[in-house]
């Protein structure tokens, strides 16, 4: 029986994903190693000192921690100002009304991201108020694929892993919430979110309807 639905929130509910990447994109061409989409996907869902390792492989030499600090912290103030221009208007298609339906069903709603800036972007989305339980990625041992924030979310609302479903647009997210032993919903391709148990091309197709019947 479906009891609540846990988001992430970079892709899902809004388009932050391109936002991450502009701003990584930004530093390896300061720095001039090579950096594209196909790289990208696999930033998603990921950390930000895990995405840096990720970008510094093509680097072709070793970077100190002191150097890896600065250039995490270059790479999160640009964010921050793009994120900054954020409004209600950049809220993924028909995720407002799904949250507002699945309320208004009973069905609990959470939020599991690994993004540290996921408080101000839900400000600036007008999202504060809406999940009932939001991970917190700085108490958690391991990020996704690791099922741990799924795990917390759920916790956190008092529902069973089995009775959860989650919504992810990375590969690394539908393997977390799997590994959670939740019903894994993927946005996006079949080549790279093929493990999910439902795939939608887009947020738009979202609907409680599909969400219960995965749990037949
Ligand atoms: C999400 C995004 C990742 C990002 C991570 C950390 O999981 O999908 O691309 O690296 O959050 O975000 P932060 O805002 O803390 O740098
Ligand atoms: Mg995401």
């Amino acid at each position: 029986k479906l009891e609540a639905v846990i988001f992430d929130l970079d892709g899902v509910i809004t388009d932050t994903a391109e936002l991450h990447y502009l701003a990584w994109k930004e530093l390896a061409d300061e720095l001039g190693i090579p950096f594209d989409r196909q790289v990208n996907e696999r930033l998603k869902g990921v950390s930000r000192a895990e995405s840096l390792e990720i970008i510094l492989e093509r680097s072709g030499r070793a970077w100190s921690a002191a150097e890896k600090a600065a250039l995490t912290l270059r790479k999160n103030e640009r964010y921050r100002e793009l994120i900054g221009r954020l409004t209600p208007a950049d809220l993924l298609p028909g995720i407002r009304e799904l949250i507002a339906a699945l309320r208004e069903r009973g069905i609990a709603v959470g939020l599991a991201s690994a993004s540290l800036n996921a408080p101000l972007i839900l400000e600036r989305l007008g999202a504060g108020s809406w999940f009932q339980a939001v991970a917190d990625p700085a108490a958690v041992r391991k990020g996704k694929p690791d099922p741990e924030l799924f795990l917390r979310a759920a916790d956190m609302l008092g529902v069973p892993p089995q009775h959860c479903a989650g919504v992810e647009d990375a590969a690394a997210g539908v393997a977390a919430i799997r590994a959670a032993g939740m019903k894994a919903v993927g946005i996006g391709s079949a080549d790279r979110l093929g493990e999910a148990d439902l795939l939608l091309p887009s947020t738009a197709e979202l609907s409680p309807e599909r969400l219960l019947g995965l749990f037949g």
